[in-house]
């Protein structure tokens, strides 16, 4: 059994485009525009500090790799150690989390989609995780506009399947980019087809592991918004003025 989530490392996907939040994201990253009295970025990186988790590396592509690295610098200021990655071409969230392989190192990791915003600390969370070692870990949270995400198909209490973007969602839970996921994930994401989209889907990862008996799925409690979208960012925004992240 691992105890300390000093044995699992933090990933931080922070690439794309930001067409939906254009011309914002003409000249900058979507992760670098204000939440709050701060840049998007340093919400998932203080989530993973909190939770004792250090090593933290950041994958987000060329075209403002240099802006993070001027404002994020090594890591001290937030009491981690921050690696980075290069994303050459937008391909998906899996083929984002592919770039971590050599960085996680065997270990078990905490993945976050640098636009997701939630209220509570995941400590609890990631410590469930490293107790179970080989089962992957998602975090459910009931919103009202499910198509938006990727879906929870429930049976009872159960999760049997995710759908991405269903036109008709099967329930209310979408799945939230909190990923938790056992070093064999590297593995499951070399046997991923490119969906219609052109991507390889974390959706897809979730769904393998799924297969397999090893997913487990637990709710988020408090708030979370994804930000990636002007109606979602303003949301994001007042959530964090209403009431700032544990
Ligand atoms: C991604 C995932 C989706 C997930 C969402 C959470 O969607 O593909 O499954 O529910 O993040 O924010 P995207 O925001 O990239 O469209």
């Amino acid at each position: 059994m691992i105890s300390s989530s000093s044995n699992c490392v933090g990933i931080i996907l922070a690439g794309g485009s930001g067409s939906r939040l254009h011309p914002c994201t003409t000249v900058t990253n979507k992760h670098l525009l204000p939440i709050g009295e701060m840049p998007m970025i340093f919400y998932p990186i203080r989530k993973l500090v909190a939770a004792g988790v250090r090593d933290i590396l950041i994958v987000t592509g060329t075209e403002h790799m240099g802006d993070f690295i001027s404002l994020l610098g090594s890591g001290k200021d937030f009491e981690c150690a921050l690696t980075y990655r290069v994303q050459d071409e937008a391909g998906g969230i899996a083929q984002a989390l592919a770039l971590a392989e050599r960085f996680t190192n065997g270990q078990p990791m905490c993945v976050m989609l640098g636009d997701n915003i939630f209220e509570r600390p995941v400590n609890a969370l990631i410590a469930q995780f490293l107790e179970r070692a080989d089962t992957a870990q998602i975090l459910l949270k009931e919103v009202p506009d499910a198509e938006r995400f990727g879906v929870a198909v429930m049976e009872g209490r159960r999760v049997v399947r995710i759908i991405e973007k269903p036109e008709s969602p099967p329930s209310n839970y979408a799945v939230t980019g909190v990923y938790c996921y056992p070093p064999d994930v590297f593995d499951i994401i070399r046997t991923l087809a490119p969906s219609e989209r052109g991507e390889l889907e974390i959706t897809d990862v979730n769904n393998a592991y799924l297969a397999q008996g090893r997913l487990h799925a637990a709710v988020l409690e408090g708030y979370w918004s994804d930000a990636g979208t002007f109606p979602s960012l303003a949301r994001a925004n007042e959530l964090v003025r209403q009431s700032p992240p544990l």
